[in-house]
């Protein structure tokens, strides 16, 4: 392992990205958080061959600020080809990628199709890599209950899943980022399944939130049908020590 390597993070301003841009930085390293917001765009290319000179590594964890079928791939697509291309004309030796637990699985929705394309055009690069597929991170509850909910009721499956918090996909991403490149694909998880209905459910109960969580087999999840394996991840992930409970309680209102 190098000391002190130059790492760009790509969406260094994001909610994972922040969080890595700092823990690699605390681990003496010179890091550059890369985003449009301070002047670095995947989309465009624009920023990007001099955000990239003399790095060693880049982890990208943008997404995409639209998740309409059309603009996510688009997204991904031209995203992902401006910075690989510009990753192997400056020399960079391993790319890391933040993707998503079942992205094959979830293809009849526009912006999986767009995550897989994101992987593929890693794997068909000459650019050392390790994608991480993480599975959903406990913050975007709130956002799962939002695309579910019909004036006072949300309504969801109960397919199993296994949620993990933002602070440990940042620090394995971070020990991904010094080590070696896997030229593979690893799976992050956090370190108990829940049921997607009961996962909103006890948020909304400790947030005071009166929306009822209604359990429907046939709700769909952003608008595909997901069943207990469509979100799990397979037989040895990496799991994340911090448990959903622990996360409530420190997050939410405490009444
Ligand atoms: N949400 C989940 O549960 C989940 C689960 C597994 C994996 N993931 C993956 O995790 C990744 C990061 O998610 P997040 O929630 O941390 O994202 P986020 O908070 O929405 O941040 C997105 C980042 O992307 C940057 N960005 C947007 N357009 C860009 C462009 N044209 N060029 C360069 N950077 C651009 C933004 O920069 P500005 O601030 O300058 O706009 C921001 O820094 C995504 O790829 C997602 O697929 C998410």
């Amino acid at each position: 392992m190098i000391n002190n390597m130059k790492i760009v993070v790509i969406g260094g301003s994001g909610l994972i990205g922040t969080k890595l841009v700092n823990n690699l930085r605390q681990q003496g390293h010179e890091v550059v958080a890369a985003s449009p917001s301070s002047g670095v765009n995947t989309l465009t290319g624009d920023g990007l061959a001099e955000a990239l000179a003399g790095a060693q590594v880049v982890v990208d964890v943008a997404n995409s600020p639209s998740w309409e079928d059309k603009a996510v791939l688009e997204f991904f697509e031209t995203s992902g080809r401006n910075l690989l291309t510009a990753e192997a004309a400056a020399g960079v030796g391993h790319h890391i990628a933040l993707s998503v637990v079942g992205t094959d699985r979830l293809l009849a929705s526009g912006y999986f199709r767009a995550k897989m394309a994101q992987e593929n055009l890693i794997k068909s690069s000459p650019v050392p890599y390790t994608i991480v597929r993480a599975t959903q991170f406990f913050e975007f509850v709130g956002g799962i209950a939002q695309s579910a909910t019909e004036g006072a009721t949300v309504r969801l499956p109960s397919a199993l899943m296994q949620p993990i918090v933002s602070d440990d996909v940042a620090a394995a991403l971070a020990d991904v980022a010094i080590a070696e490149p896997l030229n593979d694909t690893v799976e992050l998880a956090g370190p108990e399944p829940i049921r997607m209905d009961e996962f909103v459910r006890r948020f909304l109960e400790a947030n005071g939130d009166s929306r009822k969580v209604i359990t429907d087999a046939h709700a769909l999840y952003y608008g595909i049908k997901v069943n207990d394996q469509s979100l799990t991840p397979g037989d040895h992930p990496r799991l994340g020590p911090t448990r959903f409970e622990d996360w409530l309680s420190h997050s939410t209102p405490q009444r």
